[in-house]
């Protein structure tokens, strides 16, 4: 059994404890890892994300109530009770049943029909690890809400999407971009997929049969991330304003260099930051369709100094870990953090028979801190969501 058909499971029995009675659907929707492109969604630039063969599994049946009953087993023994009929109240901060009641409010918003049902959410991806969890629960809902209501024709992998980032704006906390829902939509079998996050193009870059994108967790539990993220983008749009267009996308470099006269330090750097990184992931692309693994490593390593020193969303133990790993691969592939920051996972790429050097540079760094290896993944990216059953 594959780790998604244990999770199937558990989703099925979490429901049938819970209602006593059968899912009429499963719906699963991945985690993501980014390659590169980071801070950028929220800029209208490029990303690279890829999706993982991790995430959320929701189980639903319909019932005649105006209402939704919901569990989650893995982070709650509570039966949350939401009512159709009335306005739906944001829970406490922090609360998991937010990510239910964004969704549905989501759609009323979009104008969809929410129906009644019982549902229960299982999950096998970290939490608080930077792969998504939040994302790939909120799109794993969409999809199996707008297959309940029925209605065709169904909303495609952009739709649901913007209705699992509306969630996580309005009842989440998140001023997230489009990545993490879109690729979680979206993803493809053994391809990263490159999204321009103005058109919302996305583009299939196939990672060669040998390549393994390994996800690494520091083990950092990330902190402050809503607002320190929330503060990025507000910084970002700051600098936006002072250059006198709708969005960092829209200034190169040379405009940036004239441009730059009286901008606030701070501001600059965040800039430089996205300018730059919309540079690098264009140019990883190209290195994946060349198959050059040096040219990719130094973009990856790249974004990482970027991420550190002008974006400022790193912390020390996840630089030190992206120079064991970096070090390991000696330059074939590369390595940097991923994610929003301030702690969670890294990403590299490498060979397949880079794999085992990587864990065991990693293994041997932990050790050397008298902690064990923390989740160590080696993995191709996987499809985006889908209906698992019954
Ligand atoms: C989080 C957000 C994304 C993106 C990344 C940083 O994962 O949810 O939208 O901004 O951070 O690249």
């Amino acid at each position: 059994m594959n780790r998604n058909d244990a999770l199937a499971q558990r989703a099925d029995e979490a429901f049938r404890t819970a209602f006593g009675r059968a899912p009429a659907l499963l719906c699963f929707a991945p985690g993501r890892v980014n390659l590169i492109g980071e801070h950028t969604d929220y800029n209208d630039g490029f990303v690279l994300p890829a999706a993982l063969p991790l995430g959320t599994v929701v189980a639903l049946a319909p019932h005649a109530d105006a209402r939704v009953r919901c569990v989650a087993p893995d982070v709650s023994a509570d039966v949350e009770t939401v009512r159709l009929d009335a306005v739906l109240a944001r829970a406490g901060t922090g609360h998991w049943s937010n990510h239910l009641r964004g969704v549905l409010a989501a759609r009323a918003a979009a104008g969809a029909e929410n129906p009644g049902a019982d549902v229960a959410i299982v999950g096998n991806l970290p939490q608080g690890a930077g792969l998504s969890s939040s994302a790939s629960l909120g799109v794993a809902m969409a999809l199996g809400f707008s297959r309940l209501a029925g209605v065709e024709p169904q909303p495609g992998a952009v739709a649901l999407a913007r209705q699992a980032q509306w969630s996580e704006h309005h009842y989440v906390g998140c001023q997230c971009g489009i990545m993490d829902q879109l690729v979680s939509a979206a993803g493809q079998d053994g391809a990263a997929l490159l999204i321009d996050c103005r058109s919302l193009a996305v583009e299939p870059v196939p990672l060669d049969p040998d390549l393994r994108i390994v996800v690494l967790h520091s083990g950092v539990k990330r902190g402050l991330v809503d607002s320190e993220y929330n503060l990025r983008r507000q910084q970002c749009e700051a600098a936006a304003r002072h250059f006198g267009v709708a969005s960092l996308r829209d200034i190169d470099a040379g405009a940036f260099e004239q441009g730059s006269t009286g901008l606030d330090p701070v501001l600059l750097r965040r800039a430089r930051h996205v300018l730059g990184e919309n540079a690098r992931t264009l140019s990883a692309v190209q290195a994946l369709r060349e198959g050059n693994l040096r040219v990719l490593g130094e973009c990856l390593r790249a974004s990482h100094a970027s991420l550190r020193e002008d974006f400022e969303v790193s912390v020390p133990p996840v630089d030190a870990l992206a120079d064991v790993l970096n070090e390991a691969l000696a330059g074939e592939g590369g390595a940097r953090m991923t994610g929003g920051g301030f702690g969670g996972c890294l990403v590299a790429v490498t060979r397949a028979e880079g794999v085992p050097v990587l864990e065991q540079a990693a293994a041997m760094h932990f050790a050397r801190r008298g902690e064990r290896l923390p989740l160590f993944l080696g993995v191709r990216p996987a499809r985006g969501a889908l209906l698992l059953g019954p």
